[in-house]
């Protein structure tokens, strides 16, 4: 009991004894009275004289603090979840920051994930399940090449949030697609930075237009997931500046998301949570960051972490967080090895960013978001991320009444809209392709469904088999359908990179024997990563990826297969001919057979000194992606920004002028020079004049997608970009150089197919000399 109650109670004391001389049944009435009025007055006192987020500054809500709450802050509710009234909180989302009620501190919700939001479907008191809406998998979203579709969406996400009652959505997670193989690629935007950064900024604003924050993560260098929580990424400086935080960069100065949340992994040597150069020196001294950090999902007990270093290097937040992590705070001030004022600018950060949270606010959630609406809009974000890959002989658009189709794989009657792990999303009425087809009027071959319902294994087609459906169909539609996610790399193996033996013999024989009647075959690849496709792709007359396309999935593959769409989707990796074209297949856990996650307790099979699980060399250094194939010219299958169209384009003679304060602006006109309506992504590649640096063949360091243009219409597309922006990193010198000289602007449509070109010079070199450095 405060003072203030014990005077309160004093007062009424007083009063009682001077003006009565009560009975006994009286006197307890009295008593009572005098305790319910007490307590009651002493509340209301208390909220006087305790300062409540929001309405005293965050510094006296910081100096009214004890250790203990301000420990309880910094550390995650996995294990605390009790509601203000005691009872045990029932937690419906990942991660869950603690509440103080005494001080006005709300609980915040933070859910998973990058396609949508991920939250458990039921929740005491309310009889309907609480589905979400899945989007298209990130990197389909970054391959529509439209951010104003992009925060369309991330706006969506945020809705379904908040009506959900959630604070912080864990997305956007923007690692770069360093090999094809890691599992979470489906998850992440690109290979390249520029996108990734663009990409993330756009659904950074989407999300927290709504009122929500987004938490960008895994920052950083988080390319793998073999012994993703201990292994070391030994990453060369001019490689992390270039590659692996200039989309971190980007999004965080043009996104300005909430929050951010460190990788599980080390970089040169330090955890990515423990890491102050990381945290602290270039986030937020060299990029500005305001927000808060918190680490990826630690167990600590099997991972261990250092939480003085962590709170040191600019982690506020230990998530999911522990009973005893509270305590170590604790002990840690008793011992002086943490100060209190390291622990005072935690806590100020975490409060400047929940003061924002719509839990603070008392958002009186609907948990009713408008999911028909948000399913309209994952199917026209799905329609301009399938992207066109191959349509010999005018294949596609379906243009004709097929009769008939026989629908091969199991993707057709069963897709994978999502991959699998923290983003996978709870929703509801996935779109099969089948069932879109039969809407759309076509008719489907019976036996085949039949078939692919009832055998569960991969089977072969063979060649009887393949001949009779020659014989009774029209047309082929075979989908190759791949599945991977969280914790798992995925392998170079038959049935995971490679089709299976049954998948190829299949195609093979469904190609002979409908291409021997004079019929056409057409592959859907449903995948959430990248494939071999060079070895078999002469098969199919058109090749159409739909990726994992969400709740929609069948109706846009339709409304790409029928033209009711015109594909504008772009690939954002390179499609190698073979794995090991890739650089860092070299250094990358190929057919790993296990990971910390399966194998149990890291401390029993993990060795800090194995290559690719330990640690990983990045020796590859900048050549990722398209920057190593274009420049040392190694074929590729598809390149990075491929994608084909219904109709086509031309570019007009460019034109690129100097402005204001070291600015360029680049210009060309695009014409719609085909017969129906599309839209074209516009990419500008600078190639860099010759100096001591070795340099990429050419960048992306712009791009811009084109308004549905009609067949002669014309769009002029400005692209802004200044000299930092075309600067490359100096690791003898720690800094951004951008040479003097003459400089290539070239417009295209894809890294491999430049439409048109113009130069301009850079007059005086610009040099940005940093002081941290990572290795
Ligand atoms: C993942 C994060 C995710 C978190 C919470 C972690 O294992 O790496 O991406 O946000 O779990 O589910």
């Amino acid at each position: 009991m405060g003072e203030a109650t014990i005077i309160v109670l004093l007062h009424y004391a007083t009063f009682f004894s001077d003006c009565i001389q009560p009975t006994m049944p009286m006197k307890r009435f009295c008593l009572t009275l005098i305790l319910i009025l007490g307590f009651q007055t002493a509340a209301t006192l208390n909220a006087q004289q305790v300062p409540q987020l929001g309405k005293a500054s965050i510094e006296e809500l910081v100096s009214a603090m004890t250790l203990h709450e301000k420990a309880t802050l910094l550390v995650g509710g996995y294990d605390l979840g009790k509601n203000p009234d005691g009872t045990t909180r029932k937690k419906f989302a990942a991660g869950v920051s603690m509440a103080i009620p005494r001080l006005g501190i709300p609980f915040a919700n933070y859910p998973d994930g990058p396609q949508g939001v991920n939250i458990v479907t039921t929740r005491k008191g309310i009889d309907k399940k609480l589905y979400c809406t899945a989007f298209p998998i990130a990197t389909m979203m970054a391959g529509t090449w439209n951010l104003d579709l992009v925060s369309e969406v991330g706006a969506a996400m945020g809705n379904e949030a908040l009506e959900y009652g959630n604070d912080i959505l864990l997305a956007p997670a923007i690692n770069i697609h360093r090999n094809p193989l890691c599992g979470r690629n489906f998850e992440y935007y690109s290979e390249d930075p520029f996108v990734t950064g663009k990409t993330a900024a756009a659904a950074i604003r989407g999300v927290q237009s709504q009122g929500v924050g987004t938490s960008l993560k895994h920052f950083a260098v988080n390319s793998q997931e073999t012994f993703r929580r201990e292994n070391d990424a030994r990453v060369s400086n001019r490689a992390l500046r270039e590659i692996y935080l200039k989309g971190f960069e980007i999004a965080v100065k043009e996104g300005k998301p909430w929050t951010l949340m460190s990788a599980y992994n080390a970089i040169n040597g330090t955890t990515a949570s423990e890491n102050r150069v990381l945290l602290t020196d270039v986030l937020r001294n060299e990029w500005g960051f305001e927000g808060f950090v918190m680490t990826d999902w630690t167990t600590t007990s099997y991972f261990p972490r250092n939480i003085v270093a962590q709170i040191k290097a600019g982690n506020e937040q230990m998530m999911p967080g522990r009973q005893y992590q509270v305590d170590d705070i604790e002990a840690a001030v008793a011992k002086g090895t943490l100060s209190m004022a390291d622990i005072d600018l935690a806590v100020t950060r975490i409060l400047r960013v929940l003061v924002k949270s719509p839990s603070y606010k008392g958002y009186k959630y609907s948990n009713n978001p408008d999911l028909a609406a948000h399913a309209a809009l994952a199917r026209k974000a799905a329609d301009e991320g399938v992207v066109l890959l191959k349509n010999d002989r005018n294949t596609l658009p379906l243009k004709d009444p097929h009769k008939k189709i026989a629908l091969f794989g199991f993707g057709s009657y069963n897709i994978y809209q999502g991959g699998t792990g923290s983003g996978e999303v709870n929703t509801t009425g996935i779109v099969n392709i089948d069932t879109a087809l039969e809407e759309a009027g076509f008719e489907l071959q019976k036996d085949l469904a039949a078939t692919y319902d009832g055998v569960r294994i991969d089977f072969k087609i063979g060649e009887k088999l393949a001949k009779l459906r020659a014989s009774d169909c029209d047309l082929a539609i075979f989908t190759i359908r791949r599945n991977a996610g969280e914790l798992v790399d995925r392998r170079e193996i038959k049935g995971d990179f490679y089709l299976t033996n049954n998948e190829m013999a299949s195609l093979t024989n469904v190609s002979e024997a409908f291409h021997a009647a004079g019929k056409k075959v057409i592959v859907l690849l449903n995948t959430g990563g990248v494939i071999e496709t060079a070895s078999w792709k002469g098969l199919a007359d058109a090749i159409v990826l739909p990726w994992q396309p969400g709740v929609e999935a069948g109706h846009a593959v339709v409304d790409i297969l029928t033209g009711r769409v015109n594909p504008s989707g772009k690939l954002t990796m390179t499609w190698p001919v073979a794995y090991m074209d890739v650089p860092s297949s070299k250094n990358f856990p190929s057919n790993f057979e296990g990971n910390s996650w399966f194998k149990g307790p890291v401390r029993d099979s993990f060795d800090p000194n194995k290559r690719n699980e330990g640690y990983t060399e990045y020796e590859e250094g900048i050549w990722v992606g398209y920057r190593y194939f274009t420049t040392y010219g190694v074929p590729v299958s598809f390149p990075f920004g491929f994608g084909l169209s219904y109709t086509t384009f031309d570019y007009s003679k460019p034109v690129v002028k100097a402005g204001k304060k070291g600015s360029y602006t680049a210009s060309v006109t695009v014409t719609n020079t085909g017969s129906v309506p599309g839209k074209e992504v516009v990419q500008l590649y600078i190639a860099a004049p010759k100096s001591k640096l070795e340099k990429p063949a050419r960048e992306l360091k712009g791009y811009a997608k084109t308004k549905e243009l009609a067949p002669g219409e014309s769009q002029t597309i400005n692209i802004t970009f200044d000299a930092y922006g075309i600067a490359s990193f100096d690791e003898a010198q720690n800094a951004w150089v951008t040479d003097a000289g003459e400089y290539t602007a070239n417009f295209a449509s894809s890294v491999e197919d430049i439409r048109q070109s113009a130069s301009f010079k850079v007059k005086k070199p610009a040099v940005l000399k940093l002081k941290a450095t990572l290795r």
